[in-house]
C-alpha cells in the first residue's frame, strides 16, 4: 500500500476529518472486491464479467480499476502502455482476427480453487504457485 501523509491542520475527506500526520493508503483489495460493483461473486476470478455489462457499468468498472495505477499527480506513468498491452493480449479483436482474443476464445480456470495462488506483498504484489487450466471455448464470447 502506498501511503500519503495528511498535512498540518488535518484534512476533511468526504466529510470525515483526518488528523494531521495520519497516513492514508488505498486498499486495492477493498475496491476490487466491492460486491456492489462487481457482483456477489466479486471474489471469483471471472474475467467474462467485463463482456456482459452495460456500457455504464463497464465504464464504472474501468474507472474503479484504474485506481490500481494510483491517482492524481503520482499516478503511474506507464498506465496507458500497460493497459494497451493487457488489452491487446487478453481482450481486443486484434486486426479483426481471432488470434489475440485470449479471453474470448479460451476459458481460464484455476486448478486449485482452495488456494488459487500465493501472494507476497512488498510494495508490489508477487504471485507464485498460481496454476490455471486453459481450454478452448466451444463458442467464442
Ligand atoms: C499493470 C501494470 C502496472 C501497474 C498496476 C502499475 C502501478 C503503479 C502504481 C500503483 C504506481 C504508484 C502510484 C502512486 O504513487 O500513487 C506506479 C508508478 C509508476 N509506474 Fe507503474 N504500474 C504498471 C505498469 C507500469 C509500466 C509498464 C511502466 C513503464 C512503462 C510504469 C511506470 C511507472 C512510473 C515511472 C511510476 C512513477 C510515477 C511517479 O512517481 O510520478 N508502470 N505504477
Amino acid at each position: 500500500m502506498l501511503f500519503r501523509w495528511v498535512p498540518k491542520g488535518g484534512d476533511t475527506i468526504n466529510e470525515h476529518f483526518i488528523p494531521e500526520d495520519s497516513k492514508l493508503g488505498l486498499n486495492m483489495f477493498g475496491f476490487a472486491r466491492d460486491t456492489k460493483l462487481w457482483g456477489e461473486d466479486a471474489r471469483i476470478f471471472r474475467p467474462e464479467r467485463w463482456l456482459t455489462q452495460t456500457p455504464e457499468v463497464t465504464r464504472r468498472m474501468e474507472t474503479d480499476i484504474e485506481l490500481v495505477f494510483g491517482y492524481g499527480k503520482w499516478q503511474c506513468l506507464g498506465m496507458k502502455a500497460a493497459q494497451m498491452q493487457l488489452n491487446k493480449i487478453f481482450v481486443q479483436n486484434w486486426l479483426l482476427t481471432s488470434k489475440a482474443q485470449l479471453l474470448r476464445n479460451f476459458e481460464i480456470t484455476t486448478v486449485k480453487p482452495e488456494q488459487p495462488a500465493k501472494l507476497h506483498e512488498s510494495m508490489i504484489f508477487i504471485l507464485s504457485d498460481m496454476w490455471v487450466k486453459i481450454e478452448k471455448r466451444q463458442t467464442p464470447l
